[in-house]
């Protein structure tokens, strides 16, 4: 992909800058002391203002699975990527995903160097790996490849038993109502219909491309039947104008129906290698470095159009990650490893769960700016209104009492939530102090200080163990619509970065 002739000359001015700290220092002047802080961006595509686009789609069950594929889609994952050739009139978009390459799915055997067997779940991370390939900028310090599209559908079939118990193979259990699930085949995969990137005016100036679905496989139709209907419903558009210096515009809606009550839609940013949040196999992603807390920021900018009723979690952030409770990295072995989550939620509509009479929700303890530490039983002095739900691990053998255990079904491995929501206390990090902000009516560019954040928020390790170093392999926003019928969020992101400090790069 084109390098942006601003990303370049703004590393000249840092190399100007460094060279002339370094000769003022012959001189004895103390350079620190005049020098700001240089940014640089983590991202393959900062501020998504490349002409070139690199973004794939990747669609889950409750688990993080596939279990199944829909017919005629092939393996839930697809990808948009191409370059442009602007050395004709006019410019040409050279994609380098084609439809063949989109539509592989476990019937394909080993085509294309996959070795699946007949599982659709291995299929589909490999397939991510052959897609990641086509895709691949060759970069430094590291390559990067998309920016992942996710869905997820939380009807969970409890007769079945498809997805395991905090890593472990579960056992069928009667309905509850705890989770949706119309009968057998509620696990199933969406449809995923691609308008690839192509110009969309006359002028060739403006190019758009889009990934649309449902999860009501029998009203599915190929043409863009938009929200009409009570069908579920999701769709990301993609639209930039050529040149210039103005972001992708990424267009998002989801809608739920009476089937699907539950469902999630994200954008990511993951880690171009290595285990990103939620997965047990190596992943690709736009992060061409993983940031680590507290020295990172998240800048986007966020227009919520439509909320999706007062069932949706919109996270305004939400980052992931993985380690195990001993602080040792996840290795891929699902009943040790423990997927890390912290999100803050902006829908006015959410109530906390956390409160001083509901302490097995709120986290043992808040840390303030100055390093004091509340604890949750402290009624005067913690932040309940600041935490939204706190649960810990399943396989956290010490958690302090009192406590919930999260979601077992949710991930391939046990999982750690930690929610927040507006509230003064994160001010110093730029995020919302109070309810409303950034919502809808008020579009906002944000530049949150998750680095800072991440560093302070309480997650769970064994006594005793040696804090862990917090890397973040998937920063994200976007809503899950938690069991709420026929309603619809839609909303637009623009500009993401995600920026690291000079000072503060280690090269792997
Ligand atoms: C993959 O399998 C489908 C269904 O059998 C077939 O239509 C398609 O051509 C196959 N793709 C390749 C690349 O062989
Ligand atoms: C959607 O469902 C409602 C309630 O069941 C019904 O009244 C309405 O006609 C349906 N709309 C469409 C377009 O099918
Ligand atoms: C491009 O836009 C960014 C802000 O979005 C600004 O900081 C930068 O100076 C602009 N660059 C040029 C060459 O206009
Ligand atoms: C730290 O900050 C908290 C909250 O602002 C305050 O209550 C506390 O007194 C401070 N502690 C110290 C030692 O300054």
């Amino acid at each position: 992909m084109e390098k942006s002739g601003d990303g370049s000359f703004r590393f000249i001015k840092r190399l100007m800058l460094i060279l002339s700290c370094l000769s003022y220092s012959v001189v004895g002047s103390d350079c620190t002391t005049t020098t700001t802080i240089d940014y640089v961006s983590a991202l393959g595509d900062p501020g998504m203002k490349n002409d070139g686009l690199r973004v794939a789609i990747e669609a889950w069950n409750q688990c993080n699975e596939v279990g199944e594929e829909a017919k005629n889609m092939g393996s839930p994952r697809m990808a948009d990527c191409f370059d442009l050739d602007y050395s004709s009139l006019p410019v040409r978009i050279n994609h380098k995903v084609d439809e063949k390459d989109n539509k592989l799915g476990v019937q394909n055997g080993t085509y294309g160097g996959i070795i699946a067997g007949d599982d659709a779940d291995i299929y589909a991370a490999q397939k991510e790996i052959y897609l990641g390939n086509k895709c691949q900028v060759m970069d430094k310090p590291n390559p990067w490849q998309f920016w992942m599209i996710m869905l997820k559908n939380g009807n969970t079939d409890t007769l079945a038993a498809i997805c395991p118990e905090n890593g472990k193979k579960a056992n069928p259990f009667p309905p509850t109502g705890r989770f949706p699930c119309f009968g057998k085949g509620c696990m199933n995969m969406p449809s995923m219909h691609h308008e690839y990137t192509s110009f969309v005016d006359q002028e060739g100036h403006m190019m758009s491309g889009s990934f649309y679905g449902t999860w009501d496989l029998d009203s599915d139709k190929e043409e863009d039947e938009s929200v009409v209907g009570n069908n579920s419903y999701y769709k990301v558009k993609w639209e930039k104008k050529i040149g210039g210096n103005e972001s992708w515009v990424f267009h998002h809606v989801l809608k739920t129906s009476s089937k699907y009550p539950w469902l999630m839609l994200y954008l990511r940013a993951d880690a171009s290698r290595g285990l990103s949040g939620g997965y047990h196999y190596d992943t690709r992603g736009m992060m061409k470095m993983t940031p680590k807390s507290p020295n990172f920021k998240v800048r986007f900018k966020l227009e919520v159009l439509k909320g999706g009723g007062s069932g949706s979690q919109f996270y305004l952030m939400d980052m992931g990650s993985c380690w195990k409770n001993d602080g040792r990295d996840c290795d891929g072995e699902v009943t040790t490893d423990v997927t890390r989550y912290s999100e803050m939620i902006i829908n006015p509509e959410t109530t906390a769960v956390c409160n001083r009479n509901r302490l097995n929700a709120c986290p043992p303890h808040h840390t303030f700016p100055n390093g004091t530490k509340v604890h949750r039983t402290d009624k005067e002095r913690f932040p309940y209104e600041a935490y939204h739900y706190y649960c810990v691990p399943g396989n956290a053998r010490f958690a302090e009492s009192p406590y919930e255990v999260c979601d077992p079904y949710s991930n391939p491995q046990p999982q750690e939530i930690l929610q927040i929501l507006p509230h003064p206390v994160w001010e110093q990090f730029g995020y919302p102090t109070k309810k409303g902000q950034g919502w809808i009516g008020d579009p906002t560019t944000w530049e949150l200080d998750v680095g800072k954040l991440s560093q302070s928020l309480y997650f769970y390790q064994d006594p005793g163990t040696k804090p862990v170093e917090r890397h973040w392999s998937s920063i994200d926003l976007g809503t899950e619509i938690y069991m709420s019928k026929n309603q619809i969020a839609e909303w637009t992101v623009t500009d993401f970065d995600i920026v690291i400090p000079m000072t503060h790069i280690s090269v792997e």
